[in-house]
């Protein structure tokens, strides 16, 4: 559904990214892991088209999009949920999630009802001010506003971080079902283990700007874990 083959990043001269490759195939979904700062979202954000790499090639559903802004990217079927969420505090709620329809020519896809069921909390604060809501109603709200692009890849940037314990049971269950689904690939960078073990099919780990390991969910053993992963 999405790969990225060898994939170049500098910033200011130093080299971010080197030759990172990673696939998503379709009906799947794949963790990217890794310690802080070892690129996680610079992968990302090239993959959506917010970092222009050296080298490299981004494809969706067979098509190569490495010359496409954002915005084309995202009418293409890409959405992206940002790391810190980055939902308009002084937005309500609807006017959040409406301004992702404007993706589409600012027609209602027809998901609107499909989308707000999946978190019936947004439902009930329709009218609220982004900014007053919790971080994981935050975070709801960010993966709503993304998935009413009607994207064929859903890109998560750490979902899960500053979350409590229950929202993230519930990103969890949510992202299981969309998966299930079967229209939408996913792809998470996330930190933590027993996350990517519940919902994940596939992983890669970063380590300084290079994959360093992948393969099943089940080979993100003790040992893959220790050499990569803890501090
Ligand atoms: N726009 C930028 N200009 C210069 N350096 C940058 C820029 N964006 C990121 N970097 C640097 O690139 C490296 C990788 O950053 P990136 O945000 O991709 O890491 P990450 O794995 O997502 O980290 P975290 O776990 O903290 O979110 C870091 O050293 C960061 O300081
Ligand atoms: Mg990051």
């Amino acid at each position: 559904m999405l790969s990225l083959s060898n994939i170049n990043v500098s910033f200011d001269g130093s080299r971010i990214l080197r030759g990172v490759s990673l696939a998503v195939p379709e009906r799947s979904l794949v963790c990217l892991m890794g310690r802080n700062g070892v690129g996680k979202t610079t992968t990302l954000k090239s993959a959506v088209g917010l970092v222009k790499p050296d080298s490299g090639a981004v494809t969706l559903a067979g098509v190569d999009v490495s010359d496409q802004q954002p915005d084309q990217r995202a009418r293409a079927g890409i959405g992206y949920v940002p790391q810190g969420r980055e939902i308009f505090p002084h937005l309500t709620v609807w006017e959040n999630l409406k301004l992702s329809l404007v993706v589409h020519g600012g027609k209602p896809n027809g998901q609107v009802d499909r989308v707000l069921d999946l978190f019936p909390i947004l439902k009930d604060f329709l009218q609220r001010k982004g900014g007053v809501l919790s971080g994981g109603q935050q975070q709801q709200l960010a993966i709503a506003r993304a998935l009413l692009t009607d994207p064929k890849i859903l890109i998560l940037d750490e979902p899960t971080e500053g979350i409590q314990p229950n929202i993230i049971d519930l990103i969890g269950e949510t992202l299981l079902k969309i998966k299930q689904e079967g229209r939408i690939s996913i792809l998470l960078v996330e930190q933590y283990l027993e996350f990517c073990l519940n919902v994940g099919d596939s992983f890669y780990i970063l380590d300084r700007g290079a994959v360093v390991a992948e393969g099943p969910i089940s080979h993100l053993n003790d040992e893959v874990v220790k050499t990569h992963l803890t501090v």
